[in-house]
């Protein structure tokens, strides 16, 4: 038996696929980014054709990389970007629109309407969620209220739908495996995450046919074996979980308290709190962590939409910078005697706010302000966020504490600078893991263990090592001023007071 796993990274903007070997090491890498429709102000659309495109094509390259080829390869294993929405015809296998991305804000009217008729306590009592566009569920709602005739085609189970994972798997097996997990089912607003099943209740307010939905399996389970003939081999999916799940996996944060962010576009953090499934006070949201061998772990989750996408504004935008690795330099240089603050609700806010209709602004400009400023205050904008996470996640679970350890992982945390700021802002030490690529590791692991030929999740925590751990470093009473300050930001963009 080879020893070859693929992890397929299915995210917002790209496709990435890798090749690990028996020793858990990357040994080929493929990626493709893809189109971003907006059509119109707050929508966001991706073709899943070109998606499942993308997914062939990387990871034929990658293997190619590998110097193997698809028989080689013992298992595959997946994530995907969340709660984007895909709905085909069960069928031919064609999307019957175009996907409706986690960040597409066209339902949060209707959002607002299922709110006055006080219905958000029962989807939260349920799913762990909030009502909010950025889920599934009323992004389901919206196509099957939009594309004619789809209703009742859906209630004689001729329609699919399914966040990106299961769309994959679909294609991937040639239409013989209509599946999720349950990471990915836990972000629909669908799935009652303490039942672990779809919920009838919820699906009669959306008015959605359940003979549409997935089957909801493990994360390391068996998702079918792709086709030869679409895939070019045949080999079991073994592992799948959505993309923030797969990091907590890949930063083996396995063990209740422990908790990681990721910075990628947005930054989710997500805190590990074991059998216990905690109903946050301070507007988090309770998810499915993982679900191995039946048993579900949960996790509190603090979504922000903006992080790493406020390095690209200071780029694409104001042209402040030539490439993104130029931020810290930059902000390293900045006057210590400007309290200079964005607050990026470019996209409203998310976590602890869920202001959709906030936007952003920049505080205490002076006349001798300039790119350095902008800079530190964008990287700030992304500890202070994390601090309103963190801060919610104490008041909500006494196993969030002064003592927490963030582990983290994505693009932004090669940057020294914005560490050390990170953990100045939490007073909370932050550890960067060796291997930055903990998402499509966790998949891999996920793939990997079930085939047999990886390390059990003992053995997978102990391969986890640090790169480097940033100690906090910062005055007490200069932290409180610098918190308090953020505080009146915010509190000045906010359109919504609870
Ligand atoms: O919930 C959305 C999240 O899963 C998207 O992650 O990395 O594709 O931006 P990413």
């Amino acid at each position: 038996m080879s020893g070859y796993i693929l992890a397929i990274d299915q995210g917002t903007t790209s496709t990435r696929s890798m090749v690990f070997d028996q020793d858990m090491r990357i040994v080929g890498v493929a990626q493709q980014e893809f189109t971003q429709f907006f059509p119109n102000s707050g929508w966001v659309e991706h073709d899943a054709e070109e998606i499942w495109q993308s997914v062939l094509s990387t990871s034929r390259m990658a293997v190619a990389k590998a110097g193997i080829t698809l028989r080689d390869i013992t298992a595959i294993g997946i994530t995907n970007q969340r709660e984007t929405s895909v709905v085909w015809d069960r069928r031919t296998g064609e999307p019957l629109h175009r996907a409706i991305v986690w960040q597409d804000r066209r339902t949060a009217r209707f959002c607002e309407e299922l709110k006055a008729r006080g219905l958000e306590p029962k989807f939260t009592e349920k799913t762990g969620l909030l009502l909010d566009p950025y889920f599934s569920g009323t992004k389901l709602a919206w196509v099957l209220n939009q594309v004619e005739g789809l209703r009742a085609r859906a209630e004689k189970g001729e329609i699919c739908f399914g966040t990106v994972d299961s769309w994959l798997i679909f294609k991937m097996t040639a239409g013989r495996v209509h599946a999720t997990d349950a990471t990915n089912a836990s972000r629909t607003l669908i799935y009652d995450i303490g039942e672990n099943r779809f919920d009838d209740e919820l699906l009669e307010i959306l008015q959605i046919p359940r003979a549409m939905l997935p089957e909801v399996k493990d994360c390391a389970d068996d998702f079918g074996v792709t086709d030869q003939e679409v895939f070019g081999a045949e080999i079991p999916i073994l592992g799948v979980a959505g993309d923030q799940q797969a990091a907590v996996i890949g930063n083996a944060c396995f063990e209740p308290g422990m908790m990681k962010s990721t910075y990628g576009t947005g930054c989710f953090a997500l805190l590990n709190t074991g059998s216990d499934r905690v109903a946050s006070s301070n507007r988090l949201l309770t998810t499915i962590a993982y679900r191995l061998g039946g048993e579900t772990t949960y996790a509190l989750e603090g979504s922000i939409f903006i992080a790493g996408a406020a390095v690209q504004w200071l780029r694409d935008s104001l042209g402040f910078i030539g490439s993104s690795a130029e931020t810290d330099g930059l902000a390293a240089k900045a006057d210590p005697h400007q309290r200079v603050y964005l607050v990026p609700a470019f996209t409203g806010l998310g976590a602890p706010y869920w202001d959709a209709e906030a936007r952003g602004a920049m505080f205490g400009m002076t006349r001798n302000t300039g790119p350095a400023e902008f800079a530190r205050a964008v990287l700030e904008s992304v500890a202070y966020q994390t601090h309103d996470l963190l801060e919610a996640m104490k008041k909500d679970w006494h196993g969030a504490s002064d003592r927490t350890v963030l582990r983290v992982d994505g693009g932004m945390v090669a940057s020294d600078w914005t560490m050390q700021r990170l953990a100045d802002i939490l007073a909370a030490p932050v550890d960067r893991p060796q291997i930055l690529e903990t998402t499509v590791l966790g998949a891999a692991w996920l793939a990997g263990s079930r085939a047999g030929i990886w390390p059990d999740r003992q053995g997978f925590a102990e391969h986890w090592k640090r790169d480097r751990r940033f100690e906090p470093d910062m005055a007490d009473d200069e932290r409180r001023t610098a918190i308090a300050g953020w505080r009146d930001c915010v509190a000045r963009c906010l359109t919504k007071h609870s």
